[in-house]
C-alpha cells in the first residue's frame, strides 16, 4: 500500500517526483522520500510524515538530477520513522518498493551470516542487499535484479537506481501495480495513473513477473530472464484536471459533487432507453450457464455488493450470496463452475478481493470484475470486466466510486432480469425511466447540500451515532456509518431498523442521534414505527425521506428530503446526504478528511 514514482529524462526530476508522490499520497502517508542520481552516485532525502516534511528537508538540502525515484509509505514492516522511510540504499543499490517481501526474515539471516548489516526494520531493505550481493559476485545490473527476483517471495512494485549507472532506472512488478509512461526525451514509472497524467496519456501496464529498464525515453521490458516482451501502450481518457481539487476544499467534497457526471458516464451508452435494453462491451449474461451469483468485495464496495443482492434478486430472481473478500477467501466457499463471481473494487487492487477472485477461479467459476481503475489487477485477472466510469478517486473515503458501482449493479440487474425474462413490460419501463432521471436528481439533491451542513453542525459534538435503514437502504445505513467513522473518528454503527428491538435500542437516549434512511417503500410504515420507538426513548432522529412525505417531518427532529425515484434505485440518492453529513462533521472537527489517520486508499495487504 505505498506509492512509487521514477523519472528518467533530461529535466530536473524533482518536480515530477514530488507531484507524482502528491497524487499517490492517498496510498499511504507515513513517510516519504526521494533518491536522485548525481555525479554517478545516488543521493537520498527522506523523512517521516507527509510530503510537506519531505519538501522542507529537500529545501534545506536541494539536489538536482535527471534520474530519480520516490516513495510515499503506508507502514507494514517497521514503524513509520525516518530510518524505515524509503528509499533504502545498500552499497551501490537504492530501492523503493510497494508490496510485501514475505520471506525477508530468512533471506536477512542468510545475508547476516555473510556479514551484511541491516539498518532498517523493513522488508524492503533486503532487495537492495540481494542486488548488491549479486553485483559483488560479478553480475550485470539486469542479471542481479533477476537473481533477486528469483529469491524473493511476495508482492512488489520496485524501482531501482545503481551508483555508477547514471542514465538507467530499473523496475519490476509482481502483484503491486506499476505503470510506465513515455513522452519526448523522457520515461517515467508510477504506481497509479494520476501520477503520470500531467506528462502523458499513453501508458504501459506492466504484467506480474515483468522487469523493465528505462534509459532516457527508451523502455525495454522482459517477462522472464532473456525474454523481451512488447506491452503496447493504452490511451487513458482521464485528464489531469480530474485528479486535482478544482477549487474544492477537499478531494472528497469534489468527488461527492462529481456524482451527477460519474453516474451519467457509468450508465452512458450501456443503457438503451429507447429499446429498454442494457448491453456491456465485455459481458453478456446467459442464465442457463449459472446456478448462483456471488458478490465479493471489501469496505464500501462490499456495501455496494449488498445493494447488488437486493437488485439482482428483485429484478432477475437469481440467488445471490454476498461476502467480504477477507471472509470468502478463508471459508472454503461452495462455489463451482456453475457459478458467477462478481468482484467489486474501486482500485482493482484490494488484496482480499483479489484472493477471493483467484480462489473462485481455481474452482472453475466465471469471474466478472466491476472495477474503476483501468488495467488494475482485478480487471486483468477477471474473465470479464465492467468499468465504473467514476474517474480518479483520490479521497481515501470512497464516494463517487460507490454510486458508480451501484449504477453498474442496477444496469447488471436490468440486463440479467431481461435475460431471465423476470423483468419486462411496465416494470422494466419504470426502472429504465427512473435510471435515466437519476443524474439530474443527484444534481438537485446536491444543490441542497447547505441543509446537511446545518444539520451536521447541530450534532457535530455527539459522541456516537446510529444509522438505521430497511431493505435496500439498510446497506446505505452501513455505508453512512462507515463514512462517518473513517473521516470524523466518531463511533457510528449501521443497523437494520427491524433489529433494533433485539438489542441496540438499549443504547438510545438523548445523547445518541439516530440517522434513519426512511424513504418511501413498501415498508415505510415499519420504518416509521422504528423511528417512533427511538423518539419515545428520547432519542434524536435525523430522517432522510422522500420529497412529498408529509408524515416524517412531524416525527423526526431533523429532516432531509431526496427526490422520488424507483424504490430499487434509492441508494444512489439516499447515500449522498450521508456522505455530506460525514464530510461536514469531519470538517467541523478539523480532521484530515482526504487522508484520515491509519488508512490508505488501496488495501493491497491483508
Ligand atoms: O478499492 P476497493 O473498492 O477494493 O477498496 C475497498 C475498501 O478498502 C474501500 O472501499 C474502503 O472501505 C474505503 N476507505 C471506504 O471509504
Amino acid at each position: 500500500m505505498c506509492g512509487i514514482v521514477g523519472y528518467n529524462g533530461s529535466s530536473n526530476c524533482f518536480p515530477f517526483l514530488i507531484s507524482g508522490l502528491k497524487s499517490l499520497e492517498y496510498r499511504g502517508y507515513d513517510s516519504a522520500g526521494v533518491a536522485i542520481l548525481r555525479d554517478d552516485v545516488v543521493h537520498l532525502v527522506k523523512t517521516q510524515g507527509k510530503l510537506d516534511n519531505l519538501r522542507e528537508a529537500f529545501r534545506q538540502a536541494p539536489l538536482e538530477g535527471v534520474v530519480g525515484i520516490g516513495h510515499t509509505r503506508w507502514a507494514t514492516h517497521g514503524e513509520p520513522n525516518d530510518i524505515n522511510a524509503h528509499p533504502h540504499k545498500f552499497g551501490r543499490v537504492t530501492v523503493v518498493h510497494n508490496g510485501i517481501i514475505e520471506n525477508y526474515r530468512e533471506l536477512k539471516e542468510t545475508l547476516r551470516d555473510r556479514g551484511h548489516h541491516f539498518t532498517s526494520g523493513t522488508d524492503t531493505e533486503i532487495i537492495a542487499h540481494l542486488v548488491e550481493d549479486a553485483l559483488e559476485a560479478g553480475s550485470a545490473p539486469l542479471e542481479a535484479i533477476w537473481s533477486t527476483i528469483g529469491q524473493i517471495r511476495g508482492t512488489w512494485g520496485i524501482a531501482i537506481l545503481i551508483d555508477g549507472y547514471p542514465s538507467t532506472l530499473w523496475c519490476a512488478k509482481n502483484g503491486s501495480p506499476l505503470i510506465l509512461g513515455q513522452s519526448p526525451g523522457e520515461s517515467m514509472v508510477a504506481s497509479d495513473i494520476p501520477a503520470l497524467l500531467a506528462y502523458t496519456r499513453e501508458m504501459i501496464f506492466l504484467e506480474d513477473g515483468d522487469v523493465a529498464q528505462l534509459d532516457g525515453p527508451d523502455i525495454r521490458i522482459w517477462s522472464a530472464p532473456q525474454t523481451p516482451v512488447t506491452r503496447p501502450p493504452q490511451t487513458i481518457q482521464w485528464n489531469p484536471i480530474m485528479a486535482e481539487k478544482g477549487g474544492y476544499k477537499h478531494f472528497m467534497l469534489k468527488e461527492i459533487f462529481e456524482q451527477p457526471r460519474s453516474v451519467a458516464d457509468t450508465i452512458g451508452e450501456r443503457l438503451h432507453a429507447d429499446t429498454h435494453t442494457v448491453t456491456f462491451d465485455d459481458f453478456s449474461f446467459v442464465p442457463d450457464r449459472f446456478d448462483r451469483i456471488f458478490l465479493v468485495a471489501c469496505g464500501t464496495s462490499y456495501y455496494a455488493a449488498l445493494i447488488g443482492k437486493y437488485l439482482i434478486e428483485a429484478m432477475a430472481r437469481m440467488p445471490v450470496e454476498v461476502d467480504m473478500g477477507s471472509e470468502f477467501r478463508y471459508r472454503d466457499p461452495l462455489i463451482t463452475e456453475r457459478d458467477l463471481l462478481i468482484t467489486i473494487s474501486q482500485s482493482g487492487e484490494t488484496a482480499d478481493t483479489l484472493a477471493a477472485l483467484s480462489l473462485a477461479k481455481s474452482r472453475g467459476a466465471t469471474a466478472l470484475g466491476i472495477v474503476n481503475v483501468l488495467g488494475s489487477a482485478i480487471a486483468r485477472k477477471s474473465d470479464h470486466t465492467i468499468y465504473t466510469h467514476a474517474g480518479p478517486e483520490i479521497g481515501v473515503a470512497s464516494t463517487k466510486a460507490f454510486s458508480a458501482q451501484v449504477s453498474v449493479l442496477i444496469l447488471l440487474a436490468i440486463h440479467m432480469g431481461i435475460a431471465t425474462q423476470r423483468l419486462s413490460g411496465q416494470d422494466l419501463a419504470d426502472v429504465v425511466d427512473a435510471l435515466v432521471r437519476l443524474p439530474k436528481q443527484i444534481n438537485e439533491l446536491l444543490a441542497q447540500s447547505a441543509q446537511i451542513n446545518v444539520i451536521a453542525r447541530r450534532y457535530a459534538h455527539s459522541p456516537a451515532f446510529l444509522f438505521i435503514g430497511r431493505g435496500i437502504n439498510y446497506p446505505v445505513a452501513l455505508e453512512g456509518a462507515l463514512k462517518l467513522k473513517e473521516i470524523s473518528y466518531v463511533h457510528a454503527e449501521g443497523y437494520p431498523a427491524g433489529e433494533m428491538k433485539h438489542g441496540p435500542i438499549a443504547l438510545i437516549d438523548e445523547e445518541l442521534p439516530v440517522l434513519a434512511v426512511a424513504t418511501e417503500s413498501n415498508i415505510t410504515e415499519k420504518m416509521i414505527s422504528n423511528i417512533e420507538e427511538v423518539k419515545s426513548r428520547r432519542g434524536k432522529v435525523i430522517a432522510i425521506a422522500t420529497q412529498g412525505d408529509v408524515h416524517m417531518g412531524s416525527i423526526a427532529d431533523d429532516l432531509f428530503l431526496v427526490p422520488r425515484t424507483h424504490p430499487l434505485l434509492q441508494p444512489v440518492l439516499t447515500v449522498i446526504p450521508l456522505q455530506l453529513f460525514a464530510y461536514y462533521t469531519a470538517d467541523i472537527k478539523g480532521t484530515d478528511i482526504d487522508q484520515p489517520r491509519n488508512l490508505a486508499k488501496s488495501v493491497t495487504v491483508e
